[in-house]
């Protein structure tokens, strides 16, 4: 008995000093959390066929509110998901943007539209989505935790006249029957006897392959004879999102590119360096034992100057098949993040073999991860190269809060003149 009771003095202790040391924790939000289950419109794929597409004015959480997490797959029409290594989902991105009230209903005047970006780090409006990932989707977490959420839908952010809209681009490769799996969802050129780009300009000398050779409506090379129906697939999304108060702490978006060729040198002199992210890179087999490469690990590296910094909240790498893991290092080494590729093993969706099914996620306890103003960060992306890959992928996504729940609260509801003013 006299244990139970000294269990109780130190639980009550224990009470006690969380209430005291966390003044704020009854300010927590009572907003509950909303969920929603969306699909794009239909997606028709032949065998062997391509498509790419931006669908604008989704369905997706209207109003001022903060998101919580977003989730995506595709789903046949009976809504059973699809498995990789049947439609392979190269990517798909979430765009916010701005279009005049005055054009809603004419959806292919893009020209008035304001993308509504990211916080960068890219040039112009490049990876300056909100949400995307590929093949990987269904494997990797996406919750933002509490009390932190991306505000979107805020009145005063929308101008006069506009509206605020979310687009949609997928990118959906159809294997089925194909020669080569791995070759048509690296979009290898010679696959998709493809020689001019999706503008119809000839490819640059030695570009094998990318996003140059797997644009919209092209066909990668069917084993012959081969004859399979055409499918509808839909991308089933689900966002969670809670309506938005001053008790949710928001969180700013940055995606790094490895392939960025920022030289540090130029941001010296300016304000607005030039990055210039080119998305995709390839990775040549290595050369050593080219007969018994097993184990050969190609590694990228780039480094960036980060300007406003934070308290990085969430992380996670995006890479294609043959990625390994990738690291993001603060200066002087220290790790912010390492992000690991995980490979399906069986033949369901989610679980396909070969296949990256999901990415493993850094949720640092808030707080302890602090990327300083103008920190120089470095990305490094390992690939396995006992075989090429075209067209793969090192990005980093970043959810950054540049002031803790404590530090928010002080500047929201730091006590005024009037005393009814208070929480
Ligand atoms: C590839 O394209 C060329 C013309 O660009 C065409 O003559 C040829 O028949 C195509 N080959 C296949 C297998 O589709
Ligand atoms: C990437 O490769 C480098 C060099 O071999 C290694 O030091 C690092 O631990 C690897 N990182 C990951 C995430 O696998
Ligand atoms: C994937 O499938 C394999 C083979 O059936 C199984 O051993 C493995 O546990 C599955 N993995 C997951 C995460 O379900």
């Amino acid at each position: 008995m006299s244990f139970a009771s000294e269990d109780m003095a130190i639980s009550l202790a224990i009470v006690l000093l969380l209430v005291l040391s966390t003044p704020c924790s009854s300010w927590k939000t009572q907003n509950k959390i909303k969920t929603a289950v969306y699909h794009s419109p239909m997606i028709e794929l032949m065998p062997g066929s391509v498509f790419y597409k931006y669908y604008y004015d989704i369905d997706f959480p209207r109003g001022h509110v903060a998101l919580k997490s977003f989730n995506a797959e595709l789903v046949d029409e009976s809504g059973n998901p699809v498995p990789l290594y049947e439609t392979y989902l190269h990517h798909w991105v979430v765009v916010r943007y701005h279009q005049p009230k005055s054009e809603l209903g004419s959806n292919s005047i893009v020209e008035s539209q304001i993308d509504v970006i990211n916080s960068g780090i890219c040039q112009q409006n490049v990876l300056g989505q909100y949400f995307g990932l590929g093949s990987e989707t269904r494997g990797t977490a996406t919750d933002i935790p509490d009390p932190f959420g991306i505000e979107v839908g805020n009145p005063a952010d929308i101008p006069e006249g506009y509206e605020e809209k979310w687009k949609l681009n997928v990118h959906a490769i159809d294997t089925r029957g194909v020669v080569d799996k791995t070759g048509c969802t690296e979009c290898r050129c010679d696959l998709y006897n493809v020689t001019v780009n999706e503008k119809g300009k000839p490819l640059s000398p030695g570009y094998a392959g990318g996003m140059h050779c797997c644009y919209d409506q092209t066909l990668c090379r069917l084993k012959t004879g081969f004859k399979g129906p055409k499918r509808s697939l839909y991308m089933r999304y689900v966002v969670k999102w809670i309506d938005w108060d001053e008790f949710v702490v928001p969180l700013k978006i940055y995606i790094l590119d490895v392939t960025d060729t920022l030289k540090i040198s130029d941001t010296s002199l300016t304000d607005s360096p030039n990055h210039d992210c080119q998305i995709e890179y390839d990775v040549d087999p290595c050369k050593t034992n080219p007969n018994n490469g097993n184990g050969c690990v190609h590694v990228k590296r780039t480094s960036l100057p980060f300007q406003k910094g934070g308290y990085v909240i969430y992380a996670v790498a995006h890479q294609h098949a043959g990625g390994i893991g990738s690291t993001l290092y603060g200066e002087e080494g220290r790790v912010i993040c390492t992000s690991m590729a995980n490979y399906g093993s069986g033949d369901n969706a989610g679980n396909e073999s070969g296949y990256i099914v999901g990415t493993s996620t850094c949720y640092p306890k808030p707080g302890s991860v602090k990327i300083i103003n103008g920190e120089k960060l470095t990305l490094e992306f390992n690939y396995s190269n006992n075989i090429r890959h075209t067209g793969v992928m090192g990005l980093f996504y970043l959810l950054v809060a540049e002031q803790l729940p404590h530090e928010h609260y002080l500047t929201h509801f730091s006590p005024s003149p009037s005393p009814s003013s208070g929480i």
